[in-house]
């Protein structure tokens, strides 16, 4: 978000908020997901998960604080109200039926349903792909962007999320717990819809490159540039050649 800004001439600075907006969501959304009615997962980023923790309550209901919390953050950020306002109906629009929340509903239901290609990539756009591209997105808002390049950025975050969670599936698949910092091999006990136990690993590579390239083309089409352009590329080759 910070390289988002930086790439359509804004600050580190004026990102801090929205970024920790995000941040917030993408807890929120963790420690839900990884609930014994969601994926039922005891271990994150190599440590007891939520709901063990603290139990199931508390894990609950620190999603539900921190989703309200990113509201907050984004209302009392110092950036102009019209800024303001639509970095909020972004989020909003991307976290819930229609994005994140919407596409978390249907990787459950998909779950030993084997569904299609289109389908597939349906569910990784709204789980996955909505809230990427909502932080390139509210990034660039922030660093002070118009509509059209925002929307752009957008569409950069977008192909960089499905590229994410291509490989995020791959590594369930090929990495290991003490490498992942979760379980591993989970998503195919679970009967989980993923690129590589559909389409098999080797296509799910070179569908991750393919997202990671377009990712590229969409922000090399903007007029942006300079270091927070760099590191926004950088990014996408360290999503696509992550290992943890
Ligand atoms: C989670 O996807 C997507 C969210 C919206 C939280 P996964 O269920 O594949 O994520 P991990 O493997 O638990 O990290
Ligand atoms: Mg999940
Ligand atoms: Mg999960
Ligand atoms: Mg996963």
């Amino acid at each position: 978000m910070v390289a988002a800004a930086r790439t359509v001439g804004g600050r580190t600075g004026d990102a801090l908020p929205a970024a920790a907006a995000v941040e917030m969501v993408h807890t929120y959304s963790l420690i839900h997901d990884d609930l014994p009615a969601m994926d039922d997962d005891a271990l994150r980023r190599g440590r007891p998960t939520s709901h063990v923790r603290f139990g199931e309550a508390l894990a609950i209901l620190a999603g539900d604080a921190l989703q309200a919390l990113a509201f907050q953050a984004l209302a009392e950020a110092p950036l102009p109200a019209p800024t303001r306002i639509e970095s909020m109906r972004r989020l909003a629009i991307a976290i819930g039926p229609a994005g994140m929340v919407g596409g978390q509903t249907l990787d459950m239901e998909a779950a030993r349903r084997n569904p299609g290609p289109s389908e597939l990539e349906r569910i990784h756009r709204k789980k996955t792909g909505a809230l990427f591209g909502a932080s390139a997105a509210l990034g660039a808002l922030a660093g002070g962007a118009d509509r059209p390049l925002v929307d752009r950025l957008e569409a950069f975050g977008l192909e960089l999320g499905l590229a994410f969670q291509i490989v995020d599936d791959l590594l369930d698949t090929e990495g290991t717990t003490a490498q992942l910092g979760k379980a591993a091999g989970k998503d195919a006990a679970a009967g989980k819809a993923t690129y590589p136990g559909i389409h098999g690993a080797e296509a799910a590579r070179r569908e991750a490159a393919h997202r990671a390239g377009a990712a590229k083309s969409a922000l090399r089409s903007a007029p942006v540039g300079g270091a927070g352009a760099e590191l926004l590329e950088a990014l996408v080759d360290r999503v696509l050649h992550r290992s943890s």
